[in-house]
């Protein structure tokens, strides 16, 4: 059976693209059963939509704590399917932190996507921080999520150069450009059941050699992005 998938989105929703794109071509074996935002106004909720996939507007202003907000999203998770056992949760740019409640419900079945080589720069504009400190190499990392921001053990990362003076607007796309290639990736391999977690470490089976990217995007990823799940 497919791993039952929901993802959870606070905007555009081309990271939840990327994934509907990639389960389409055969190279995650996944079904995205539901959508959640917490804005109505998601365009990530049009794109499921687009495809027929169940997507829910939850409005976290419309409750009166977090730990209410979280537990109407774990009912609706599991009334379409999607339990610890078998499913995941995949975080593709949600803006809110979730409980300690909700990540017991899934536990060690939530990934997210983080545009910053995690540890440095997590929180809400890592591409642009990484700007602003003026590093030479930027990049983008999945990882599971644990009770603290942008922390659990990391899946992949995969790096860009950044260049002084692009500035962070045309940092975070590059990088965007390589979250479509690292996501999809990283969840083939949990719906594949090829992730262990050991402490921090996440050993991936059969992984590939760190990679080396296209003209178009240089960057470096690892483990290595198999084939299928390249920058073009
Ligand atoms: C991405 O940069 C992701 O890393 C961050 O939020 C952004 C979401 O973009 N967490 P999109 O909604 O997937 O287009």
């Amino acid at each position: 059976m497919p791993m039952p998938l929901a993802v959870l989105v606070s905007g555009g929703g081309s990271n939840l693209q990327s994934i509907l794109d990639k389960i389409d071509a055969g190279l995650i074996d996944a079904e995205v059963r539901v959508v959640l935002s917490n804005k109505a106004d998601a365009y990530g909720l049009t794109r499921a939509r687009n495809k027929n996939i169940p997507a829910i507007a939850l409005p976290h202003t419309a409750f009166a704590t977090r730990q209410a907000f979280d537990a109407e999203m774990v009912r609706l998770i599991h009334e379409h399917g999607v339990d610890a056992q078998t499913g995941a949760i995949a975080l593709a740019g949600f803006m809110r932190m979730l409980t300690p409640e909700f990540l017991r419900a899934f536990a060690h079945r939530v990934v997210n996507i983080h545009p910053a080589l995690l540890p440095s720069f997590p929180g809400t504009h890592g591409a642009a921080d990484a700007d602003s400190y003026g590093v030479r190499l930027a990049g983008c990392s999945v990882h599971f999520v644990d009770e603290i921001m942008d922390h659990g053990p990391v899946i992949i990362q995969a790096a860009v150069p950044a260049l002084p003076g692009e500035g962070g607007e045309a940092l975070a796309a590059r990088i965007l450009k390589l979250e479509h290639c690292i996501y999809p990736q990283a969840l083939a391999w949990l719906a594949k059941g090829r992730l262990k977690v050991q402490d921090r470490h996440v050993l991936v089976d059969a992984a590939a050699p760190a990679y080396c990217g296209s003209a178009a995007l240089p960057c470096l990823a690892s483990p290595g992005l198999e084939p299928g799940f390249q920058p073009a």
